[in-house]
This record gives structure tokens, sequence and C-alpha cells, in this order.
């Protein structure tokens, strides 16, 4: 599809998607996240792409959170609610794909944009980003999951620091309470989430994104309940040809060319 908010490249393996509203900071509007859901969409089923990048254009933002005009026009709570669910089912599909997505959070990561870059994989910040959940300064909650991926993340106590008062934080305090995982100086990220993202692309894709997935529901349930569907996602690996041409090539002393089979 033609985007008019996000630029959607890509680079050999790997997919890039750009917020591309710099003017507001990115701010997610409707349409902005109609095309974020059409994106992630086309990009998990192209064969060509194993990972995917997300940041935003210019050098201030990376997303500033939800359109505030937008939230400024919801006429009730059934309205709310079902801004929120909707959202929600959009970066659920981030943290769903069969594709690694990590964040390259270029800016301001607020609201929205901050709940974007938790449904990631794995983030990485510019020296210069800034992090937050400012909703409660507009008289609201975190909608789009952040009272839920946001304690996962950090621990109850700081999520609750975070959410109740509001504030801003540093990538390097984001760092230091795992909010992020990496943080490069700004003029050096993309090239270092585009070189993740290639190493992750280097991976046998089958195995790559059933570990993913394997994190993911195990993370959301008990341990005996994780290592069984660990177990099975693990005979799925064992069943691909990827398998036995990393162990051969292992065994041959030589790289393994791994085909995704
Ligand atoms: N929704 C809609 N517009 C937004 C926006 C948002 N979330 N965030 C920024 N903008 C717009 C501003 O209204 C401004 O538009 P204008 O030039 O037409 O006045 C433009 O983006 C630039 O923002 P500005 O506030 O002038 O930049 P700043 O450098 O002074 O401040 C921020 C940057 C991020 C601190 C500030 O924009 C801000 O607090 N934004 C809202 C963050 C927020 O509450 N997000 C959560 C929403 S749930």
């Amino acid at each position: 599809m033609g985007y008019q908010n996000l630029l959607v490249t890509r680079e050999a393996s790997v997919g890039i998607i750009m917020f591309n509203r710099p003017k507001v900071l990115n701010a997610l509007n409707r349409a902005t996240m109609v095309e974020l859901s059409a994106a992630v969409d086309e990009l998990d089923c192209d064969e060509g792409v194993r990972s995917v990048v997300v940041t935003g254009a210019g050098d201030k933002a990376f997303v500033a959170g939800a359109d505030i005009s937008e939230l400024r026009a919801i006429a009730d709570a059934v309205q709310g609610a079902e801004f929120a669910a909707w959202g929600q089912r959009i970066l659920f599909k981030i943290e769903n794909s069969s594709k690694p997505v990590i964040a390259a959070i270029n800016g301001y990561a607020l609201g929205g944009g901050c709940e974007l870059a938790m449904a990631c994989d794995i983030r990485m910040a510019a020296d210069t980003a800034k992090l937050g959940q400012p909703e409660i300064n507009l008289g609201i909650i975190p909608g789009y999951g952040g009272t839920q991926r946001l304690p996962r993340l950090v621990g109850k106590g700081r999520a609750k620091w975070l959410i109740l008062t509001g504030d801003m934080i540093t990538a390097q305090e984001a760092l230091r309470i795992g909010l992020v995982d990496f943080v490069v100086p700004a003029d050096e990220l993309m090239d270092a989430a585009k070189e993740l993202a290639r190493k992750i692309a280097g991976k046998a894709p089958l195995a790559v994104s059933w570990a993913k997935r394997s994190i993911n529901v195990g993370t959301e349930t008990d341990l005996v309940a994780a290592c069984a569907y660990e177990a099975s996602q693990f005979g799925l690996a064992c069943g691909t040809e990827d398998r036995l041409e990393g162990t051969t090539a292992f065994l041959e002393k030589r790289p393994p060319q791994f085909k995704g089979k």
C-alpha cells in the first residue's frame, strides 16, 4: 500500500518502518496506526525480510505519543475503551510478528511512543532520547499496554513512579532500569540498530521466530507450562532443514547457509 505517514523501506533483509510526521514529533494519529498495522503485516509476509527496525523521522522524536487532538475528541467512555483496545491490537501485531523488531529510539518516546517501543523485541536508544508515560498530565492513563508492559520490564515500583508522576527519563536512566537494552551515540543509532538487525537476519529465520515466540509466550505463563511450550518449539526447530545445515556446518567447520526451511 502507499503510505502517507510512514516510510517503509528495505535494506537487503532488513525492513525499516520510519514514522514520518516530524512536525508533530511523529505523534500517532489513527491514520498512522492504520498504516503501521499494514506495514507490520506487509513486512511479516515478505520472505525477503528477516528483521525489522522501527524509528522516527527527524532528530527530535521517535514518537511523542498518541495524537493529543484525537485524544481530546474522544466522545465518551465506550469510545475511549475501543480506542485503547484497537491500538493494543496493533501493538500486539508487532509483539507477535514472526520477525524480530528492533526499536531505534532516536528522540522522544512518550506515551504511545514508549508503549510502541515496549512492544518491540529489543530497544536501542540514542543517548539524547527521552522516555516516559506522561498521560497522567492529560488526565488519562496509558492505554496501549503501558500499565502492563512497563512493570513487566522495569518492575512495579518503577512503573508506578513513571506512570503516576508522568516524569520523563533520560536514555541512560532508561538503560539503568531496563526500559531500553542499549544506549549509543545519537549519530550512530541507525547504523547500530541496522547492524543488530542484520546480525539476527543472518540466523536461521524459523529458529529466530520460534525463539521469540517461546520467550513471549513463556514469560506470560508459569515455568512448568512455559518449559513444555519451549520443548514444543525446540521440536519444531529440530524438524527444519536449517537444523541439519547448522549442525552439519559446525561439524564441517564452515559457516552455515540457512534457508528458512
Ligand atoms: N500529539 C499531537 N501533537 C503533538 C504531540 C502529540 N502527542 N506532541 C507534540 N506535538 C506537536 C506540538 O503540539 C507542536 O505542534 P505545533 O508546532 O503546531 O505547536 C509540535 O508537535 C512540536 O512540539 P512542541 O511541544 O512545540 O516541542 P517541544 O520541543 O517544546 O516539546 C515535548 C517536546 C515532547 C516535550 C512536547 O511536545 C510534549 O510534551 N508532547 C506531548 C507528549 C505527550 O503527552 N504524549 C503522550 C500523549 S498520550
